[in-house]
This record gives structure tokens, C-alpha cells and sequence, in this order.
């Protein structure tokens, strides 16, 4: 590849955190981040033999415990896991980057079946959590004139399945934070924006897809005529995430073969 070109998409001395990314689509973008150059810390939920091996797979700075990238971990479901995060970040690097917000959580709950537990539940890891962690890592960011923030957000934000109801709210509730975010920072040269997954084949929708009727079904709404790979997501988080993306923000970019269409 030329130098102009992976300039473009160098990450070389920025440092990323990227939430749930010892599994899945985020996974993917970690170990692309750490590909093109980034020093990235890999969160899970818990510690894990599965965290740890996804830090050791982003190669990286060698840290003292772990092999590549810095495995971090905290329930996003609860407050205080909000916060242990936020300290074991501050612990292991000066500042962030990058800061992708991926890791969320889903349950089947349609209108009927409304659970104000469940409500909170997913509001709290997959908004408020979000919301404390632009809030605790974006002022830097300003500070220094350089920052990017990746919101992941769902297909749902566009056709909120019946059976998703709470997650699919929180997910259009992202894309105001996305815009919000993305006009206050804009100024200090930090982007925002709102990366858009169609149906990804993770762990999260393994046991729903083994059902042929239900995997007919949603492939038949999917215009490409094929499922995402995890992969698939991590182009597009380099590009929001380098020099190439500097000039976009506040959007919401689908990948998703066309469903959200
Ligand atoms: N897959 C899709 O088809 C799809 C479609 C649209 C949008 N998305 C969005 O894409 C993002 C990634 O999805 P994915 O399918 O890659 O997810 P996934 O395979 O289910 O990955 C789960 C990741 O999130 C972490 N996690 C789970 N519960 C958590 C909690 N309570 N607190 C903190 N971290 C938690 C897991 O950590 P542990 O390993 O410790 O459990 C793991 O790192 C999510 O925001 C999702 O809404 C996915």
C-alpha cells in the first residue's frame, strides 16, 4: 500500500478504548485498531480467559501482565462497573484517543411484556454508561484538539423490531447523543458519530439464527442477501477512527447490507 494511503488510516501513537470487544464486532474493531498502529484496551464485562486472550490478539505495546493490548473489564449494567472502568483506564494509560462505545445488552421484550426492570437495565448499560463515558473521557480530548468517539448503534434505531423494544429505544436515544455530542466537540477537532450495525453473526444472535424459519426470515430482509461478518464493522470504525474520518461527524453510517433501507 502506498504511504499516502496508510497514512490516511495510521493509528500510531493513539491510544483506544474499545467497550466489549473481547467478543464479536468489537473484537474486530480492536484488533484492527491495533493493526493500524493503536495501542487498545479491550474491555469485557469480567475478567476472562476469553478477555485475556482477545488483549494477547492486539499485538501492540507489550504492558507488564498482559501480551498487546490492555485487557479492562466492568458490568456496564451497574453504576459502579461504570466507574471501575473509568479508574482501571486512568490507571493504565494517560488519556484516550479513541473512545468506541460498543459493548450493550438486549433482551426479547415486546410492548406487552413492558418490565421497568428490564427498562433499567438496558437504559443503563447501553445509554447512561455511554453517557458517563463520553463524559469522563471527551473533555481531554478537547483539551488536546484531537479526539474520536464511536457510538454504536443498531438497525433497530431505523426498524425497531416488536420484539426489541427497549433495546431499539436505546438505540435512537445513541443517535441524540451522537448529535449533541458531535456539535459541542466539534470545535475542539473531536468527532462523534453513530456506527450502524445491521445483522452481524456473533454470539449474541448464534442460538436466535439456528432457527431456519427465523434466519429465512431476516435474510429475506436483507437486500445483500447475506449476514455481516464482524469484520465487516471494523473498515468502517477505522475509517470514523483515523485521519481519513476528520471531517465527519454527527452521522449515522449503516452496515448492514442494505436492511435499514
Ligand atoms: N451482532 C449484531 O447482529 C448486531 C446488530 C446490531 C447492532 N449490534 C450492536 O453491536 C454491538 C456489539 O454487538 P456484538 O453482537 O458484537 O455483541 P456480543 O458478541 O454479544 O459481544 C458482547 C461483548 O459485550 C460485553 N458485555 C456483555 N454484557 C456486558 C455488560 N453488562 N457490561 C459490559 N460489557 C458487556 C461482553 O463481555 P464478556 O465477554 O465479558 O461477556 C463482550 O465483550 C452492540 O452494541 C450491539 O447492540 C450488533
Amino acid at each position: 500500500m502506498n504511504n499516502f494511503i496508510s497514512s490516511m488510516f495510521d493509528l500510531s501513537g493513539r491510544t483506544a478504548l474499545v467497550t466489549g470487544s473481547s467478543r464479536g464486532i468489537g473484537r474486530a474493531i480492536a484488533e484492527t485498531f491495533s493493526r493500524a498502529g493503536a495501542r487498545v484496551l479491550v474491555h469485557g464485562c469480567r475478567e476472562s480467559d476469553v478477555l485475556r486472550e482477545a488483549a494477547c490478539a492486539c499485538g501492540g505495546i507489550p504492558v507488564a501482565g498482559a501480551c498487546g493490548g490492555i485487557p479492562v473489564a466492568g458490568d456496564l449494567t451497574d453504576s459502579a462497573g461504570v466507574e471501575a472502568l473509568i479508574e482501571q483506564v486512568r490507571n493504565a494509560v494517560p488519556a484516550l484517543d479513541i473512545l468506541v462505545l460498543n459493548a450493550s445488552v438486549q433482551r426479547y421484550v415486546t410492548l406487552d411484556e413492558f418490565d421497568e426492570a428490564e427498562f433499567l437495565r438496558e437504559f443503563q448499560a447501553n445509554v447512561g454508561a455511554a453517557f458517563r463515558l463520553v463524559q469522563a473521557f471527551a473533555p481531554a480530548m478537547c483539551e488536546r484538539k484531537h479526539g474520536r468517539i464511536i457510538i454504536v448503534g443498531s438497525v433497530n434505531q431505523f426498524r425497531p423490531s416488536p420484539r426489541l423494544t427497549v433495546y431499539s429505544a436505546t438505540k435512537a436515544a445513541l443517535v441524540s447523543l451522537t448529535v449533541n455530542a458531535a456539535k459541542s466537540y466539534a470545535p475542539h477537532g473531536v468527532t462523534v458519530n453513530n456506527l450502524v450495525p445491521g445483522v452481524i453473526l456473533t454470539d449474541r444472535n448464534a442460538e436466535a439464527l439456528k432457527s431456519d424459519s427465523y434466519r429465512g426470515m431476516i435474510l429475506g430482509q436483507i437486500p445483500a442477501g447475506v449476514f455481516g461478518e464482524p469484520g465487516d464493522c471494523a473498515g468502517a470504525a477505522l475509517l470514523l477512527a483515523s485521519e481519513a474520518g476528520r471531517y465527519i461527524t454527527g452521522i449515522e453510517l449503516p452496515v448492514t447490507g442494505g436492511m435499514h433501507l
